[in-house]
């Protein structure tokens, strides 16, 4: 399985810092190794400029979308949208977009199985918060994110669906999760996938996100289970992002 890398770039970068940033990776990064994806996560307004400058080898995806082709959605951006703009994937239920947004498990499920339905390959993030981990409710939280994340997802091919492990408490912290934390997430999610899907739950990719930074991404990735990052501040910088993509 093909380890991916991600950036996402939250709410930053206009478009003139967006294509800088890329430019520079394009130089950093003359080659994607043959063993791994990468993919930016930019903004809606720098998606279509981004797309003319990406590195070789690079995917560009959407931050958000929402489970319906067309409407009065006001302030929404649709699956057609981001693919218009040269878009393969898309995020679905970032914890910032649970927390700060009120984005429901439902709705999560909503757009993971309406996105991968209409073409797009997602990333479904998950992870608990530091109160419910503090509550031993780890594992419930993860089982239950992902059971009604992937509700609606019928046949799906394992490399069009990717989990993201992210706990609340490590997001934009610098508080990395330690590697028996992230191990035993990993494993849960492996066995919540496989229980999932019987024939190709053990070929989903797992990310970790969590202030991953270039000096600790090549022992996260190292672990079992684990099979790229999903990468928020150190992904701002060229310098650093091509230090986590090439690890
Ligand atoms: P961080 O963000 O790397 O800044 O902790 C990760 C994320 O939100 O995906």
């Amino acid at each position: 399985m093909k380890l991916l890398m991600a950036a996402n770039w939250k709410m930053y970068k206009t478009l003139a810092e967006a294509q800088r940033t890329l430019q520079e990776l394009s130089a950093a990064i003359p080659a994607v190794p043959a063993d791994r994806e990468c993919a930016i996560f930019a903004p809606f307004t720098a998606l279509s400029a981004c797309s003319e400058v990406l590195p070789r080898g690079f995917l560009l995806g959407g931050q958000n979308c929402y489970p319906q082709l067309e409407g009065a959605y006001t302030g929404e951006i649709s699956v057609a949208m981001l693919k218009d703009c040269g878009c393969s994937f898309v995020l679905a239920g970032h914890s910032e977009r649970r927390s700060i947004f009120g984005e429901s498990d439902k709705l999560v499920g909503e757009k993971t199985a309406f996105a991968l339905q209409n073409g797009l390959r997602v990333i479904l993030c998950v992870g608990e918060t530091l109160a419910e981990r503090e509550d031993g409710q780890l594992q419930g939280v993860i089982e239950r994110q992902l059971r009604i994340g992937l509700d609606g997802v019928e046949s799906v091919q394992a490399e069009d669906i990717s989990i993201a492990y992210e706990p609340v408490w490590a997001i934009g912290t610098g508080r990395v999760a330690g590697p028996e934390e992230i191990l035993e997430a990993h494993t849960f999610v492996r066995a919540c996938l496989i229980k999932r899907f019987p024939l190709i739950g053990a070929e989903i990719r797992i990310l970790y996100g969590g202030s991953v930074k270039a000096d600790n991404v090549k022992s996260i990735i190292g672990l079992d289970n684990v099979n790229g990052v999903l990468v928020g501040g150190a992904s701002l910088h060229a310098e650093s992002f091509s230090k986590i993509a090439l690890a």
